[in-house]
This record gives structure tokens, sequence and C-alpha cells, in this order.
């Protein structure tokens, strides 16, 4: 009897590593995006500058700084580890639309945080909840932090078109192809 050809073949999947920080990553964007909006909504449109739009402010920082710190660490490990192999039944041009999305995200992963972080910098509005003020890395300059935060808002809407072709496709794949892109990156719970 030769080797069996039953079992069917392995998945290439990412690394746990990698996959704790992608859904942690997920996770802080799921909170991130409606408190950027609420918050902005709240003090500039409705020009309410209460405690709670203070408190949804200072979320904002820290949630984006601590999004930053893991976005860095990402790709440290993803530069150290690499990914997986791509899943096989994909197209050349879903491999390189693919390819395309992840390293997208990954630049606005840095430079939204980044571009926020350098506002606050220049506005200059530092502070964290009344209690603790994150170190400054531009100089005070208030012009220049209107059109720092209009970047980070226009990036910010760029990455939440990307993240939405990104989930999309990754449903796609689960739900309709039925293959096994999303199951690379599931916990082991989750796969079928
Ligand atoms: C991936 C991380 C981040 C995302 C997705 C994000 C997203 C957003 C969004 C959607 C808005 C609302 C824009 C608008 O409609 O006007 C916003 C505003 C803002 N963000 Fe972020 N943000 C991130 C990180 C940060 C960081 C790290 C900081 C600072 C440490 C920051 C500071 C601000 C501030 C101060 C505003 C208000 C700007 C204004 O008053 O015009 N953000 N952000």
């Amino acid at each position: 009897m030769g080797p069996s050809t039953s079992a069917p073949p392995a998945v290439a999947l990412y690394r746990r590593g990698a996959r704790v920080l992608h859904w942690l990553t997920l996770a802080l964007l799921v909170l991130q995006f409606p408190i950027g909006l609420y918050m902005t909504f709240r003090g500039k449109t409705l020009n309410v500058w209460d405690a709670t739009t203070n408190a949804l402010y200072s979320s904002h920082k820290l949630i984006g700084v601590m999004i930053l710190i893991i976005v860095i660490a990402r790709l440290a490990y993803r530069l150290r580890h690499g990914a997986p192999a791509d899943e096989p039944t994909l197209s050349p041009w879903q491999r390189i639309a693919s390819h395309l999305n992840h390293w997208g995200l990954y630049a606005l992963l840095v430079t939204v945080p980044l571009a926020g972080y350098v506002g606050i910098s220049q506005f200059p509005a530092l502070d964290l909840f009344g209690v603790f003020s994150l170190p400054g890395i531009a100089a005070p300059d208030k012009a220049a932090a209107d059109t720092t935060f209009e970047i980070h808002r226009l990036m910010a809407m760029g990455m939440l078109a990307m993240v939405a072709l990104h989930v999309g496709a990754a449903l796609w794949h689960h739900l309709i192809r039925r293959d096994n892109v999303l199951a690379r990156m599931l916990p082991r719970l989750l796969r079928r």
C-alpha cells in the first residue's frame, strides 16, 4: 500500500502570534471608529465640550496609541516570521489584490494613528483623562494641527474602505467559495 491519499491537505495557517495580534487589532478598531466619529460629532458638530466628550477623546487617543504599538509589533512579527504561502485556489489577480490590500492596511495602520498623534502634539491636546500627558512628537502649531487632523480623517476613511473590502473578501471566501482563506486566520475552535 502506498501512502494514504484520503487525508485532506493541511491548511497553511498563520502562526498563533500573528492570529492573536490580528484579532486584537480588529477588536480595537471596532471601538476606535465609532468613538472617533461620535466624539467629533459631539464636540465639533454639537459643540458639547463636557466630561463625556473629553472622556471619549481620551479613550480615542489611548486606544489609538495601543493600535500603533500593536501594529509595530505585528509588522516586526510579520517581517521576522513571514506569512503562510498563498491559498492555492487563488487566481493570480486575487493574489495581487490581497497582497495590495494587506500591505495597504499595514501602511494605514501605522500612518493613521501617527497622524492623530502628530495632530494632538501640534494642537496641543496631549492629556489623557486628566491624569496623564502623552509626550509630544511635534512642535505646537494650531494651523498645522487642523491640516493634520484633516489628513487623519481622510486616511481613516480610506482605511475603513479597505477594511470593508478585506472583511467582504474574507466572508466571500468562507461562505461562498468555501475555501480555506479565512480558516488560516481563525482560532482552532472556529475552524471547520
Ligand atoms: C488606527 C487608529 C485610529 C483610527 C482608525 C482613527 C479614526 C478616527 C476617526 C474616524 C476620527 C473622526 C474624524 C472626523 O470625522 O472628523 C478621528 C478623529 C480624531 N482622532 Fe483618530 N483614529 C486613530 C488613532 C488616533 C490616535 C493615535 C490619536 C491621538 C493619539 C487620534 C486622535 C484623534 C483626534 C484628536 C481626532 C479629532 C480630530 C478633530 O478634532 O478634527 N486618533 N480618528
